[in-house]
């Protein structure tokens, strides 16, 4: 993207952060989440993890991203789908005790292109069967309209049947977080799962305010964690004088933002109001950092191969797992089969 357009964009953003008034109000009497840090910095791992292009280390969670707060973790699906540059994984933890999916964020162009999309290019459909509900189309068909989906729910599926009936956890950053968010409603409204909890970092806008309200009737257990000066929050624009056509985020959001001056600089975290776009919180800086949207928590956001959608797997893996007719690669596992004996679904 050249230069003055990149400059443009930024110039706009700062202009549109500091616009509007503090008029909003939460729409619902609905309890807010409580923000729990602890479980944001686990959770924050898996969202790190899910970028990484090695689908054995990743398959066997022997990975240097899977060594911290996550260690342990069942994986027990790993969906690539090669052809729209997307990839998720299911497992199930102990700490917190719970079905953990995990969607990765763009990697198919620059980031700087995904960005300038997602603010000149954008394309709504409406939310199947809801008239006035309008959401992203490429984050909504991202997952509807993939070999994602069908991964996905296959495999909460199978981890209810081994584990019970325990709770879901959906995570992502950047379009994962979107994703996530799209998963989520998706399992309580068409799968009629109860007890679905989200924390996304970096998430875009993903609709209307008629979808940010369905959104919080339904999955109000979410957490949308923003990183200062992260540019991606800010997107796509959110326009307080077009009520009903602008883009708008669901609450609740939890900012991360810096205090201090030079040598001594504190982090601190804003928990931030039930209107979803709280102007005290990232929507009070100018949106302008990339940087800020590739750390949170001070773990690293993107893939290890920046800017490709190469895999990369031993043939043992591949083996043991299924690719369909268009190159798309579903590894899966069950917890009680050790891994050198994975099923293969075909
Ligand atoms: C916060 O999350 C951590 C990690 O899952 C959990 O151990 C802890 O009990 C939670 N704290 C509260 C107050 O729920
Ligand atoms: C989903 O994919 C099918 C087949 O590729 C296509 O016909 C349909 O228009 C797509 N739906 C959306 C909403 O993009």
């Amino acid at each position: 993207m050249g230069k003055s357009r990149w400059l443009t964009l930024v110039t706009c953003l700062c202009l549109f952060a500091f616009s509007d008034g503090r008029e909003l109000k939460a729409w619902h009497k609905s309890k807010l989440p409580e923000y729990n840090h602890t479980l944001a910095t686990i959770l924050v791992e898996y969202s790190s993890a899910v970028y990484l292009s090695d689908l054995t280390e990743l398959f066997t969670w022997t990975c240097d991203r899977c060594d911290g707060l996550t260690k342990g973790f069942e994986i027990m699906e790993l969906v690539v789908d090669v052809e729209h540059c997307l990839q998720a994984f299911v497992g199930v933890a102990e700490d917190p005790h719970a079905i953990i999916i995990a969607f990765r964020g763009t990697n198919e162009h620059s980031l700087q292109n995904w960005i300038a999309d997602l603010y000149w290019k954008q394309h709504e459909i409406n939310y199947p069967g809801m008239d006035d509900v309008m959401v992203h189309r490429g984050f909504y068909t991202a997952y509807h309209n993939t070999t994602i989906r069908p991964a996905i729910l296959d495999a909460v599926e199978r981890a209810k049947k081994f584990y019970g009936d325990v709770h879901i956890i959906v995570t992502g950053h950047s379009m994962g977080g979107a994703m996530a968010a799209i998963c989520a409603l998706d399992l309580t409204v068409n799968q009629h799962e109860k007890n679905v909890q989200v924390m996304t970092f970096g998430q875009p806008r993903i609709g209307n305010s008629a979808f940010a309200s369905l959104y919080f009737k339904q999955v109000p257990n979410t957490i949308r964690v923003t990183h200062d000066h992260d540019i991606v929050p800010h997107l796509p624009p959110y326009y307080s004088y077009l009520p009903q056509k602008t883009y708008r985020h669901f609450p609740r959001e939890v900012w991360l933002y810096n205090i201090g001056f030079g040598t001594l600089i504190y982090s601190a975290e804003k928990i931030c109001d039930g209107s979803g776009e709280d102007p005290d919180c990232s929507r009070s800086v100018s949106g302008n950092s990339i940087s800020d949207h590739l750390e949170y928590y001070g773990v690293r956001m993107e893939s290890d191969e920046p800017m490709s959608c190469k895999i990369v797997m031993d043939g043992h893996v591949l083996n043991l797992g299924i690719r369909d007719s268009r190159g798309n690669i579903l590894l899966s596992r069950d917890p009680a089969t050790p891994f050198l004996k994975m099923s293969t679904r075909v």
